[in-house]
């Protein structure tokens, strides 16, 4: 474990980075914090991207459920999305690369080479990642960037590591050629402070804040990516003190009151189990943390994400 406070990084104003990168265990929150901080950064006037990266071709992501792969969209104003999928992520850097589609059905699409890509997952995900970074290169016809910030949003620890220390292992290890240089190319973007963040979403439980601690280990021996801001997401903040709120007490024998009662204790349970793991979080993991509270509501849409994305600006943008 890391010590605490002493090496903790420094707040950063992320809303102006060009590459956030978000990560974290599964289910956590990662996508409804990528797409938070999009709105959050598009409130500010920028452009920004959305990259979700998918493992299959069925999208489930937050902004972009359903659609196509590898295609932009535009959710609103100055917020876009677009799926990655292996596939149409390598589809499109091979053209990208190879510039014609014939040679590239060739070349791609044999059996054999496709057969050989399955079994090499690290080319997946270069691919997947060359796709994220040509998106902060991309440019408008007048010349400014298409994308401000793209914000990549990881699926969990282990995938995210590995895509995301590629670069660096690739320089290290390639033999000189096009496939190193544009590692080498992709590797001093991803570990610039002026232009990267690393930013990793936990919620206030065991095994999501372990695998937190994790990522930042592993991100500081593998990947250099700058760190950036530890959210913590759905938490519950105790209502009552012990004293209000007796939780081994007796029902009350109404039905209306026991429903309320058994409401508030459950509550107050998960808050209380909350607790001890927000303060590990807060104590021994290297990146300042945000609270991003449990937001209750029957669906989680439009207006819970901007309540989010006002905290995360008020933490994350400024002079912080
Ligand atoms: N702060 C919050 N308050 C209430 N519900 C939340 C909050 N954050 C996320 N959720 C809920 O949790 C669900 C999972 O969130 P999300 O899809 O962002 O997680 P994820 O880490 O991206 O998951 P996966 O690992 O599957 O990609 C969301 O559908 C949303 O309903
Ligand atoms: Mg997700």
């Amino acid at each position: 474990m890391p010590e605490p406070d002493s090496v903790k990084a420094k707040p950063h104003d992320l809303l102006t980075r060009r590459f956030i990168a978000v990560t974290g265990k599964g289910g956590t929150g990662k996508s409804a914090v990528s797409a938070a901080i999009a709105f959050a950064a598009a409130t500010l006037g920028r452009r920004v991207l959305v990259a979700s990266i998918q493992r299959y071709e069925k999208t489930t992501g937050f902004l972009g459920a359903g659609a196509p792969a590898g295609e932009v969209f535009e959710v609103q104003n100055n917020v876009f999305a677009v799926n990655i999928t292996p596939k149409a992520a390598l589809r499109e850097y091979g053209l990208m690369i190879l510039r014609f589609e014939r040679l590239y059905r060739r070349v791609f699409e044999d059996t054999l080479v496709r057969y050989l890509m399955e079994a090499l997952p690290s080319l997946e995900e270069l691919v997947m990642i060359g796709k994220a970074w040509y998106h902060t290169q991309e440019r408008q016809e007048t010349g400014a960037w298409r994308y401000d910030t793209v914000v990549l949003d990881m699926q969990s620890t282990g995938h995210a590591l590995s895509m995301l220390s590629l670069p660096a292992t690739i320089t290290k290890a390639a033999p000189p050629g096009p496939l190193r240089s544009k590692a080498k190319e992709i590797l001093a973007a991803v570990t610039d402070p002026k232009r990267a963040s690393l930013c990793v979403v936990t919620t206030p439980e065991e095994t999501p804040v372990n695998e937190a601690a994790e990522i930042c280990e592993r991100n500081a021996a593998e990947a250099g990516m700058p760190p950036g801001f530890l959210f913590v997401n759905r938490v519950i903040e105790p209502e009552f003190g012990p004293s209000e709120l007796d939780l081994g007490a007796e029902l009350p024998p109404r039905a209306l009151l026991r429903t309320a009662f058994v409401c508030a204790s459950f509550r107050e349970r998960v808050a209380r189990s909350q607790s001890g793991h927000l303060a590990r979080a807060q104590r021994d993991i290297p990146l300042p943390a945000v609270i991003l509270p449990e937001v209750f509501s029957e669906e989680f849409g439009t207006a819970e994400l901007a309540a989010l994305s006002k905290i995360i600006t008020e933490h994350c943008h400024g002079s912080v």
